[in-house]
């Protein structure tokens, strides 16, 4: 990437009155969280489409909670990386920065990020699946026992507190998306940019106005003004060193 694209995204960061930072799986690849698309991202055979999504789990649950027990002690075991870490010092250092994730693993929480809002739920967090109104609760064990780990209100079986295909996400999540997309930048980071609502993201701040900048290795289909072509942990170190945090 030329130094150009570099100077560029530090200006317009550094003269922005407000910044949101949407990121997804690629930000926590250099943490050895593997992504859900592309290279490494089936589990045995299986796409992500295939367990994360209610049918999936009323029809084995047992392997949904396999999946998602392989991911918690893999995720337990990783540290955040200097993309976490620059986006989290941003959040502490400047006014009006944002971090919107998609991400379920708590690596941005860990490495100490303010003003998150986290779209998909949290793999920590366990739901009742029968809906018998216990509260959600948190379960850092890994792995889990009894698994299918149970709901301590009613016995009956947990899943976990993230948001699967099909289902609506939380709406104050969604609301607090929305309006951290009315900003003067969107560094649109390590997502696929292919599942929806967050994918529509970029388009709605580019509607109103925001410079919208692509951090990936990868070609996706979000319509940036500017693209980054390198790992988050690359680009967000050599922002950060331009930027001066
Ligand atoms: P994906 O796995 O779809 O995409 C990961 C993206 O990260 C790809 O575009 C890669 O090119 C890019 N990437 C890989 N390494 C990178 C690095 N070091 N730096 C920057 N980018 C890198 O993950 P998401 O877009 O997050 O939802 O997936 C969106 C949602 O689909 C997830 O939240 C999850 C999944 O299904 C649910 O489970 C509901």
């Amino acid at each position: 990437m030329s130094d150009v694209g570099y100077d560029e995204v530090a200006r317009r960061i550094l003269a922005a009155g407000s910044v949101t930072a949407l990121t997804g799986a690629g930000v926590s690849a250099a943490s050895g969280v593997p992504t859900f698309r592309g290279a490494g991202g089936l589990w045995r055979t299986f796409r992500v489409e295939d367990l994360a999504a209610p049918d999936a789990f009323a029809r084995d649950p047992a392997l949904v909670w396999e999946w998602y027990d392989w991911r918690r002690g893999l995720i337990a075991a990783c540290r955040p990386n200097r993309a976490h870490e620059v986006l989290a010092a941003w959040s502490r250092e400047r006014p009006h920065f944002s971090v919107v994730t998609q991400n379920v693993d708590g690596l941005h929480e860990r490495a100490g990020t303010l003003n998150l809002t986290r779209l998909h739920g949290s793999i920590w967090t366990l739901q009742c699946w029968s809906t018998c109104g216990a509260d959600d609760w948190t379960d850092l064990r890994t792995p889990l026992e009894p698994r299918p780990p149970r709901c301590p209100d009613c016995g009956g079986i947990a899943r976990p507190g993230v948001v699967w295909f099909g289902e609506l996400l939380n709406p104050s999540d969604l609301a607090a998306a929305d309006s951290a997309c009315t900003c003067d930048v969107l560094l649109v980071v390590g997502t696929s940019s292919v599942v929806y609502p967050a994918a529509g993201l970029a388009d709605i701040a580019r509607s109103r106005g925001a410079f919208v900048v692509e951090i990936n290795p990868e070609a996706t289909p979000a319509a940036a003004d500017l693209c980054l072509r390198q790992p988050a942990e690359v680009a967000l170190a050599e922002l950060a060193k331009r930027i001066g945090s």
